[in-house]
């Protein structure tokens, strides 16, 4: 787990744990490193009781032997994090292995990542983090999975690496997290048995949107790598473009209803969407309200309401996409868009090692999986349309 103490890879470690894998937590600051894992063992035997017949059956995370085809590395020495001052021999056992690496030093990355089956990356901005932990990746021979919401860098993952990871045989999922993976997933599934479309829109209904340092930082990055301009995908193509935002109104189902959003305010959804389905436009729009709260520099970071860590903040994402006269359409609901991304990355990381994949490369949530059968396994972390089918052959209910 490579950003292991940010705010989403927090979300992340705890999900790994839950579902009985064994995280090695990674990251540039050896003290938040420490920390984070001292968090974890604090946090108690959630890890040790309450996954341990999951553990049975779930593949884990570290093995012993080094990966094929490259020399091994020296084994770091484990650092752990301290045991509490009332450890006992019944305790629970220490905290997860910390290995702290930086992509500015790729012996340290090989280090992190010797001995382990996969890495997932939530360290953003993903513009500096993503080639560098990829390239690790590929030394070890060995998948990897990131949350990227930058439109730039998974275009350059794509760009970059498609090549490189088909013919080594190893699966790179960018985007498997909320923005991107998500919606991904949705215009997939809503295609059902279509090969191509003429449209796909991804209505994000937010009830509002507390960013977090890393979202900031990403939103930066990515602004200043296109100068400013904004960006669409249309005629088959991106387009960069300096037309101003519209406001539209946009028809969420009941009980949000229809709400007001930022037509064309473009996530990461139109590089996975357009990676593999024949679709020349795709659009994604925000509910203003969430769109004002991201572009108002004051509005604090998420704060947790539940004694999972997840914020109020709640989601509709409405994926259409329309055929000629024909729309069809899926649809997803929950809480807290960080929180949410850990059951979509580590889902992918356990069919990934499970072998439900159905490519190797660099392949989008949408294209690596069976995209109905992902998200009724997000359940009950996500809530689906009622009209989603579990096997993607059946046909679909279409509408207007
Ligand atoms: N696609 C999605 O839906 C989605 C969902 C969640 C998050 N994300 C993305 O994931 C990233 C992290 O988000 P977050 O919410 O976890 O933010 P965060 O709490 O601010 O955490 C950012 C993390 O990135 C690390 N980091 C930053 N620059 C680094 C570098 N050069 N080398 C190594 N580590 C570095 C930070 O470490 P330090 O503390 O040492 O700086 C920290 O661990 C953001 O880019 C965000 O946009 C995307």
């Amino acid at each position: 787990m490579y950003g292991a103490y940010g705010h989403t890879g927090r979300f992340v470690v705890a999900r790994l744990l839950d579902r009985g894998f064994v995280p090695v937590l990674s990251g540039r600051d050896a003290g938040k490193l420490r920390a984070a894992a001292a968090g974890v063992s604090a946090a108690g035997a959630v890890g040790a009781a309450a996954t341990a017949s999951a553990a049975a059956a779930v593949a884990v995370a570290v093995a012993d032997t080094p990966a094929p085809g490259r020399a091994p590395e020296p084994a770091p020495a484990p650092e752990r994090a301290p045991e509490p001052a009332s450890a006992s021999a019944s305790a629970p056992a220490p905290g997860p292995e910390i290995r702290p690496a930086s992509v500015d030093d790729a012996a340290s990355l090989d280090r992190a990542l010797t001995g382990v089956d996969a890495v997932i990356n939530c360290a953003g901005p993903f513009a500096t983090t993503a080639a560098p932990l990829i390239e690790a990746a590929l030394r070890a021979g060995i998948p990897y999975v990131d949350v990227a919401a930058e439109i730039e860098a998974n275009l350059d993952t794509f760009a970059h690496f498609a090549d490189r990871a088909r013919a080594a045989g190893v699966v790179i999922v960018p985007a498997m997290a909320f923005y991107g993976g998500l919606g991904d997933l949705l215009v997939t599934a809503a295609m059902g048995d279509w090969t191509a479309a003429d449209e796909a829109t991804v209505a994000y209904g937010l009830s509002g949107w507390h960013p977090t340092p890393g979202t900031r930082t990403a939103g930066t990055v990515s602004r200043e790598r296109r100068g400013g301009r904004r960006v669409r995908w249309t005629g088959g193509r991106l387009e960069y473009h300096d037309d101003p935002p519209t406001l539209l109104k946009w028809p969420f189902p009941e009980p949000l209803g229809t709400r007001e959003v930022v037509g064309e305010f473009t996530m990461a959804d139109v590089v996975t969407v357009p990676s593999h389905l024949s679709i020349p436009v795709v659009r994604t729009h925000m509910t203003t309200a969430a769109a004002t709260d991201l572009a108002t520099p004051d509005t604090p970071a998420p704060t947790a309401t539940d004694a999972e860590g997840r914020s109020d903040q709640t989601f509709v994402v409405d994926a259409v996409v329309r055929c000629g006269g024909t729309e069809r359409r899926a649809l997803a609901s929950g809480r807290d868009i960080y929180a949410v991304s850990a059951p979509l990355a580590v889902e992918a990381v356990h069919r990934v090692l499970t072998g439900r994949t159905r490519t190797v490369g660099v392949a989008s949530a949408g294209a690596a999986f069976d995209a109905p059968d992902f998200l009724h396994a997000l359940s009950p972390d996500i809530s689906l349309s009622s009209d989603i089918p579990r096997a993607p052959h059946l046909s679909r209910r279409t509408a207007s």
